[in-house]
């Protein structure tokens, strides 16, 4: 499974460059930067060797392919998102046509990914933490859109988003997600375990009888 890292702040990415496929941004994510939209996806772009979602703001379809159409020259592994909403779909089928890739974004249905797919997403992203913040289950939406996407060879890749702990991505792994897009303080977790630190603690003190 591929590690996309979801954020727009830059240290953060810079520090897990080495680890991560891609990068995942939005509107809340860019907000938070207090910076130049463009300027922060060009200089996401020169860290990383992968795809790095920008998200188009545009309500109807003409408005987001003329976007989609503007953002897509920042450089070549932008990826625009897209709302999955019907005028959202039009500006997929449009701008698959033309080449531009696409994350078809805020899916919380398998429908929903069976027409983003249908139109020529690149990626879908279901949102798992906010359906389970309502009560609901994410991973069954990951599960069920994996079954459709198997059951008619589609190439959309899924990437599981809104994760919120270590758990989420171990359960995108487990159903063989595509991508999981993870926060920096939720990626930094994927490394620790407590018995890893009691064994090192140990491992170090009995060291220091060995016969130098
Ligand atoms: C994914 O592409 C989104 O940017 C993100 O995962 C949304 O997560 P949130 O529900 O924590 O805002």
């Amino acid at each position: 499974m591929k590690l996309f890292i979801d954020t727009a702040n830059v240290p953060e990415i810079r520090e897990m460059a080495w680890l991560i496929n891609g990068v995942t941004t939005n509107p809340t994510l860019v907000a938070r930067e207090k910076r130049p939209f463009k300027e922060v996806i060009a200089e996401i772009c020169e860290i990383v060797d992968g795809p790095v979602s920008a998200e188009a703001t545009a309500l109807d379809a003409e408005g987001m392919i003329t976007q989609a159409r503007e953002i897509s020259t920042i450089h070549e592994n932008v990826v625009i998102k897209i709302p999955m909403t019907e005028e959202g779909m039009k500006a997929v089928k449009t701008l698959s046509q033309e080449g531009i890739r696409t994350n078809v974004t805020l899916v919380f249905s398998a429908n929903q990914a069976l027409l983003a797919a249908k139109c020529g997403a690149s990626f879908v992203s279901p949102f798992v933490g906010r359906i389970d913040d309502v009560g609901g289950d994410g991973m069954d939406l990951v599960s069920q859109i994996l079954d459709v996407y198997t059951a008619y060879e589609y190439s959309t890749e899924v990437i599981v988003g809104s994760v919120r702990h270590p758990r989420h991505v171990l359960d995108a792994a487990l159903l063989g997600a595509d991508i999981a897009t993870v926060p920096y303080a939720v990626l930094k977790k994927l490394f620790n375990h407590p018995l890893t630190d009691v064994g090192i603690k140990r491992f170090l003190k009995d060291w220091e009888g060995v016969p130098k």
